[in-house]
């Protein structure tokens, strides 16, 4: 979180210096490039081959909760055509692939009898990246609990740290042989925040009394998945996937300062420092030491794992200021979109430099072994003109959050990959399809993909094309 702004990593321009020319062999010969996806988001075929319903089915079931009350039965229906999308991941130049697993196609009653036909698609999709020599990154968990579950409560009931141990075991051991990389869960401040809280989310559960017993139970589920891989996988490598924004006070004032620091606490700090063995930031969210109230003996020490790289996805930075008007937080958001800066089509800001200061902040936290973008990427209106797409605001956005990657690795942050957000134009959650973040553009109509102008960059980035 900032107080100050450090001036010396702005040019003249006011922009991010990053001394040197943006090539792939800048980031050196290890740096891991991919692209990220999310089952749910792609996958359709929601009812095919044993499959049951997660709370995503049934949240996009009720009218009026998902933009233009879309639905993600068929998505990109990428069950069915993973192969060529996986060639069109080749094609761009990826070399590793993040996707995640479907619970309730792996088990359908979200914990007992293992669908083998959910079992056999994630093996012919793993299959198929080895041969295209791409490596797989498994997400266990990306926001589609079963809907069985949820029935028990989902993330408000303890036992859920049970069902996912064993779901984890049961993905360990069915594709432990291939996978060598493992994303425990997924940005689970969204699933508290969006899912619980505000309800925004699946399954749309609105109320503050949930917070604290969901970011609890996600907390020591995010422990003990890792625990499960690495005891049955002893070889992987382990990681956890959270969402983070740099933080800055709307002015100096001690109360927006100190809201800036609530902010940081939830916004960066909430998941990763009671694994870190921290504790909760109740130093700077007092309101968290209610969590208390969730936690039994040995806790401390089970929310504890030593992952060996933490996944951090950044689209934007966020100004905030103490607000009277917002119980238990205290603070509100002033939208970019009234502070005269650029944004995407969510009115998300564009600012690389806090994609650079975040990496910084959590390059400070000792027990941080390694660091990964797991997701960075941009929504905008794209339009398919003849059989192209220009999006010249999308490849600016990439060029200039990868020179703050670059220049964070410069200065000395052990990062060691880049995933962009995202392959396809996919369902956005509470957005439907109106947001479009894909380098691949989707019609979703005709299912007819086509590569994006962004895409082309890439690929030609990639494969150290003169561009
Ligand atoms: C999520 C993705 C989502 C992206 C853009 C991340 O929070 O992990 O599933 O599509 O942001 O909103």
């Amino acid at each position: 979180m900032a107080t100050t702004i450090d001036h010396q990593i702005r040019n003249s321009e006011n922009k991010l210096d990053y001394n040197g020319p943006l090539t792939r062999d800048a980031f050196g010969s290890d740096f891991k490039w991919g692209v990220a996806t999310a089952a749910y988001q792609i996958e359709g075929a929601v009812h095919e081959d044993g499959r049951t319903d997660c709370v995503w089915d049934v949240f996009a079931r009720k009218k009026g909760r998902i933009r233009n009350n879309d639905d993600a039965r068929h998505a990109c229906d990428f069950y069915h055509r993973y192969e060529q999308d996986l060639d069109l991941v080749k094609e761009l130049g990826f070399e590793q692939f993040r996707f995640s697993l479907s619970w309730s196609r792996i088990l359908p009653g979200g914990y007992g009898k293992v669908n083998q036909a959910g079992i056999d698609f994630y093996n012919k999709l793993i299959d198929k990246c080895i041969v295209l020599g791409i490596e797989p990154w498994i997400t266990l968990y990306h926001w589609d609990l079963p809907q069985a579950l949820e029935k028990s409560g989902g993330w408000k009931n303890r036992r859920i740290v049970e069902w996912f141990a064993e779901y984890a075991a049961v993905c360990a051991h069915a594709f432990g042989d291939r996978v060598k990389h493992w994303i425990v869960l997924n940005e689970p401040m969204a699933v508290a925040g969006l899912g619980y809280t505000t309800g925004e989310h699946a399954p749309g559960n609105k109320g503050i009394h949930n917070f604290l017993p969901v970011v609890h139970h996600l907390a020591l589920s995010q422990a003990e998945g890792g625990r499960v891989l690495r005891k049955i996988l002893p070889e992987a490598r382990i990681g956890n996937a959270i969402s983070c924004s740099y933080v800055y006070p709307n002015s100096q004032s001690a109360a927006d300062v100190r809201a800036a620091r609530r902010a940081d606490a939830l916004m960066n700090r909430l998941f990763i420092e009671p694994a870190l063995g921290l504790g909760y930031p109740k130093d700077a969210f007092p309101f968290l030491a209610n969590i208390k109230r969730f936690m039994r003996e040995g806790d401390r020490e089970r929310l504890k794992f030593d992952f060996d790289f933490w996944g951090l996805q950044n689209y934007f930075s966020v100004v905030v200021q103490h607000s009277y008007l917002a119980p238990v937080m205290w603070l509100k958001e002033v939208p970019a979109t009234l502070r005269n800066v650029p944004t995407t089509s969510l009115g998300w800001e564009i600012n690389p430099i806090g994609m650079y200061e975040i990496l910084k902040q959590f390059q400070r936290y000792k027990g941080v072994r390694e660091l990964v973008i797991s997701e960075n990427g941009a929504a905008f209106k794209d339009i398919l003109k003849g059989e192209k797409v220009e999006d010249p605001r999308r490849q600016a956005y990439y060029q200039d959050y990868l020179a703050a990657v670059l220049r964070a690795r410069n200065d000395g942050v052990n990062i060691t990959g880049y995933f962009a957000w995202t392959l396809l134009d996919n369902f956005e959650w509470a957005h439907g399809y109106s947001a479009r973040f894909g380098l691949v553009f989707v019609d979703f109509k005709t299912q007819e993909r086509t590569v994006k102008a962004s895409g082309r960059w890439f690929a030609g980035f990639l494969k150290k094309e003169e561009m």
